[in-house]
């Protein structure tokens, strides 16, 4: 266990902490991905003694700051922040108090995406609107909302928009969950949104995703890279997902590595998502459940060859079909809590 998980983490005596989420329009002149670093450098020496993390997020012109930590420290960085002349028009859109979701100091996303930044600010304004309102969304519904919102057209027919499945899919060797995505977007003629993501020292790594509609259920399927599961960013929306899907190898000590991966990332997760394990013979399981079974979590097997997308879809679709709406809405319920070990 690190230090930040020996003082912070779930299983530390310290208790709710205050959450915020700041938007505001960025004025960097330099490369995104340079400014980003230069704030990543002072953000490691600076929140960490303090106790905050912080999930930093460039898109379409726009940044949103996700920081979480003691209320005293966590003002005393916003007001740093706040005069930061690399951005302005700084708008409030959570503020919490509950467990930690972010699991270590610093993670920061880059989106590159068609959308402008008057078309991004609408959506801030929307959201913020209905937090006035007094709806509650939770720190990882809000971040969505902002960064990666589900705008199919079926899930905008649902009741609660947010509700539709999420899955996360991570292969132990090869790209193969890129190339599900990929394969799903062109099946549903989608197209595929692309995220680059990084922790306080390593090097970024890539996800991918799908929004599509099939059987009458709004999906979103997500590639992760493996090296990227115990990014913070990554570890606070594990939660949300109803399952992760293992596409497994032949190696199988490359296997036992990505379930290692996922266990370590479901780590303090009150009610961690079901495993689906892809793999083209029965015996290739054995390894894997067992992982699992220690860990008491649902295990399934599906029999397929996981570089196939095609036959992979078609085994894993059913088993994913069993699955309680009611576990994905965005709402807020009680302190967050809930879902979270203390
Ligand atoms: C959107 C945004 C978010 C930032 N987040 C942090 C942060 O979490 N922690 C931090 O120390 N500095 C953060 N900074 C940088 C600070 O504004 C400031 O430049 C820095 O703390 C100065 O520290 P230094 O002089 O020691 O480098 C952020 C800047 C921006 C524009």
């Amino acid at each position: 266990m690190g230090r930040w998980e020996e003082d912070h983490g779930a299983a530390s005596a310290e208790g709710a902490v205050a959450r915020i989420i700041v938007a505001s329009q960025a004025s960097i002149r330099q490369s995104v991905y340079q400014e980003m670093e230069k704030i990543r450098a002072s953000a490691v020496k600076h929140n960490e003694p303090a106790g905050i993390a912080t999930a930093l997020l460039h898109q379409s012109g726009w940044f949103v700051q996700w920081k979480e930590g003691p209320a005293p420290a966590l003002q005393d960085i916003m007001a740093r922040v706040a005069g930061d002349s690399r951005h302005f028009d700084l708008r409030i859109v959570h503020r919490s108090r509950g467990p930690r979701l972010l699991s270590g100091p610093w993670s920061m996303a880059i989106v590159q995406c068609s959308e402008t930044p008057a078309q991004m600010e609408q959506r801030i304004r929307r959201l913020k609107q209905q937090v006035d309102e007094g709806l509650q969304f939770s720190p990882a519904a809000t971040w969505r909302r902002l960064s990666t919102p589900m705008i199919h057209a079926g899930a905008m027919r649902q009741h609660d928009p947010d509700a539709f499945q999420r899955v996360l899919v991570c292969a132990a060797a090869g790209m193969g969950s890129f190339e599900l995505v990929r394969w799903l977007g062109e099946c549903n003629k989608v197209e595929v949104v692309h995220r680059r993501f990084a922790g306080a020292t390593e090097r970024d790594v890539g996800t991918d995703y799908v929004d599509f509609e099939q059987d009458e259920r709004v999906w979103r399927v997500i590639a992760m890279a493996r090296h990227g599961l115990h990014l913070p960013l990554t570890r606070a929306f594990i939660p949300d997902y109803s399952h992760v899907v293992l596409l497994l190898s032949i190696d199988a000590e490359r296997n036992a590595q990505l379930v290692e991966r996922v266990l370590r990332a479901y780590e303090f997760v009150e009610h961690p998502p079901a495993l689906i394990g892809v793999a083209s013979r029965d015996d290739m399981h054995a390894v894997p459940a067992a992982m699992a079974r220690r860990h008491r979590l649902p295990y399934l097997a599906a029999v397929a060859d996981s570089r196939l997308p095609q036959e992979t879809w078609a085994e894993v679709q059913p088993l994913l079909m069993h699955w309680q709406q009611a576990a994905n809405s965005s709402l807020m319920s009680g302190a967050g809590r809930t879902r979270f070990a203390q």
